[in-house]
C-alpha cells in the first residue's frame, strides 16, 4: 500500500474522519448546530433528554414520544447492587472518570446480549447509558466518602435527580434548570477526540458499554476534558481584579496557556459560553456572588483586548462553567464526569450513525523506522550505556 507523505497531518487536524448529520460547527462564525439547530434555540427551548432524543434519533420527538423516553430513562436510573459493591471496592482516591469509565464498561457484563442490527436493543442500550450513567457518577460519590448511594427520586426529572442524588438534597426549580442547560449545551460538538473514539470502538462492532467506556477514557485526559477545574485555579491564583493585567502580561510574555480561553475551532467567542454566562449570572442573583466572578470578568475583558483581534482567542465553553458548577454545589473532580453525562448523548448518536454506514476504521501509518536488521544473539549484545526504564512509581 503506498502512503502520501504529504497527506499527513499531525494528530489528524482538520482530516474529516465521518460524514455525519449529527452536529455543526462554524467557528468563524459561532456557530454550533444539533441536528441543524442553533444551540442557543435548543439551551433556551428544550430540556437535555428532548435534545437527547433529537441527536440520537435525529428529529425532534412528539409529545408521546418524548413522555416514552422520558418515562423509560426513569425507570432504568437504578444500578444493580452488583455495580455499587464494585465501586465500592474501588479506591476512594481514586479519579471519579476512572470509576465512571470501568462502570460503563462494567454495564457490558450485565447486558452482555449484543444485537447491532435490532433497534429493540439499540434503544435499550441508549436507554439504559442515559439512564444509568448519572447514577454512577453520583453513586461513586458518595461512595467514596463513607455513604451509602442514595437511590434515585423518580419524582425529579433527569438533571435535578442527579443533583439530589450527588448532594442528597432537591435542588430549587432554577439550579436544577440550569443545570440541565448545561447539559444540553454540552451534549455535542462534531468530531473531537472522545467522539472519534466511540466512532472508531463503534466500528469494529463491540458493544455500545465499550464504545462509551473508550469515549470515557478519551474524554478523561487533561487536553479534552477538565479545563474547567484549571480555571478555577487560576482565578484562585489571581485573586483581585486588580492582578488581572499583570497576569495576563506575565502569561503573554512566557507563551503560557490562559485557561478557559482559546478553542480549536472557534476564532470568537464560544457560543456556549455566552449562554453560560448568562446561566452564571442569573445564579448568582439568586444564590450569592461568587468572589472570582469579578475576576473572570475582568480576565475576559483583558484577553479580548490583548489576543482578541490578533489571534483569535477568546472564551471557551470552560471559562463560566466551573464557576456555575461550583455554585451549584459540585466538587470540581467531578466537572469532568458531568461533562460525559451530557456528551453521552453524543457518543450515542455518533454509535447509531456509525452502524449505519460501518466501515471499520483502518488508517494507514508512515512507517519511519530501520529496515532489514540482523538479530544479534544476547552475547554480541554492548552493554546499554543508558538504564531503560524501571517499575520504580
Ligand atoms: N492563552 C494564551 N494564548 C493562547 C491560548 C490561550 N488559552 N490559546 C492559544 N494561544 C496562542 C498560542 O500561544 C499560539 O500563539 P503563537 O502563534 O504565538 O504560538 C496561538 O494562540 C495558537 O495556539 P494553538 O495552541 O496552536 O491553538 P490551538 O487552536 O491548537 O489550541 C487550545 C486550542 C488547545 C484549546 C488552546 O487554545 C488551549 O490550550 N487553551 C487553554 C486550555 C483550554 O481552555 N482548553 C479547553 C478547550 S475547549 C474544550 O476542549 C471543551
Amino acid at each position: 500500500m503506498s502512503t502520501n507523505t504529504e497527506e499527513f497531518k499531525d494528530g489528524l487536524a482538520g482530516v474529516p474522519a465521518a460524514k455525519s448529520q449529527v452536529s455543526y460547527v462554524n467557528g468563524v462564525e459561532g456557530v454550533l448546530e444539533y441536528r441543524g439547530i442553533r444551540i442557543e434555540e435548543l439551551a433556551e427551548k428544550s430540556s437535555f433528554i428532548e435534545t437527547a432524543y433529537l441527536l440520537i434519533w435525529g428529529k425532534l420527538p412528539t409529545p408521546e414520544e418524548l413522555e416514552e423516553f422520558e418515562t423509560e430513562i426513569r425507570y432504568h436510573r437504578r444500578i444493580k447492587f452488583h455495580i455499587r459493591d464494585m465501586m465500592k471496592c474501588f479506591p476512594e482516591t481514586g479519579h471519579p472518570m476512572d470509576a465512571l469509565q470501568t462502570s460503563a464498561a462494567a454495564l457490558g457484563l450485565f447486558y452482555s446480549r449484543r444485537a447491532l442490527d435490532n433497534p429493540d436493543y439499540i434503544r435499550a442500550a441508549v436507554v439504559r447509558l442515559l439512564a444509568k450513567i448519572p447514577t454512577m457518577v453520583a453513586a461513586f460519590h458518595l461512595i467514596r466518602k463513607g455513604n451509602d448511594p442514595i437511590q434515585p427520586n423518580d419524582e425529579l426529572d433527569y438533571a435535578a435527580n442527579f443533583l439530589y442524588m450527588l448532594t442528597e438534597r432537591k435542588p430549587t426549580p432554577l439550579a436544577a434548570k440550569i443545570f440541565d442547560i448545561c447539559l444540553t449545551l454540552h451534549a455535542e460538538h462534531t468530531m473531537n477526540a472522545s467522539t472519534f473514539s466511540a466512532r472508531v470502538t463503534a466500528s469494529t462492532l463491540t458493544d455500545p458499554y465499550a464504545v462509551v467506556a473508550s469515549a470515557v477514557g478519551t474524554l478523561a485526559g487533561p487536553l479534552h476534558g477538565g479545563a474547567n477545574e484549571e480555571v478555577l485555579e487560576m482565578l484562585e491564583s489571581i485573586g483581585t481584579v486588580a492582578q488581572v493585567r499583570p497576569y495576563v502580561d506575565e502569561c503573554i510574555a512566557n507563551k503560557q496557556k490562559i485557561m478557559g480561553f482559546g478553542h480549536r475551532v472557534y476564532r470568537v467567542k464560544d457560543p456556549r459560553a455566552v449562554i453560560l454566562q448568562n446561566l452564571a449570572e442569573r445564579l448568582f442573583e439568586t444564590m450569592g456572588q461568587d468572589e472570582y466572578y469579578a475576576v473572570a470578568v475582568e480576565l475576559e475583558k483583558v484577553v479580548e483586548e490583548r489576543l482578541g483581534a490578533s489571534k483569535g482567542i477568546y472564551a471557551n465553553v470552560d471559562f463560566y462553567s466551573g464557576l456555575l458548577y461550583r455554585k451549584l454545589g459540585i466538587p470540581r473532580d467531578l466537572f469532568t464526569p458531568i461533562f460525559a453525562i451530557a456528551r453521552a448523548a453524543g457518543w450515542l448518536a455518533h454509535w447509531k450513525e456509525q452502524l449505519t454506514v460501518n466501515k471499520i476504521y483502518r488508517p494507514t501509518q508512515i512507517y519511519v523506522g530501520e529496515h532489514n536488521l540482523a538479530y544479534l544473539p544476547m552475547e554480541e549484545r554492548a552493554v546499554a550505556r543508558e538504564r531503560p526504564p524501571s517499575f520504580s512509581l
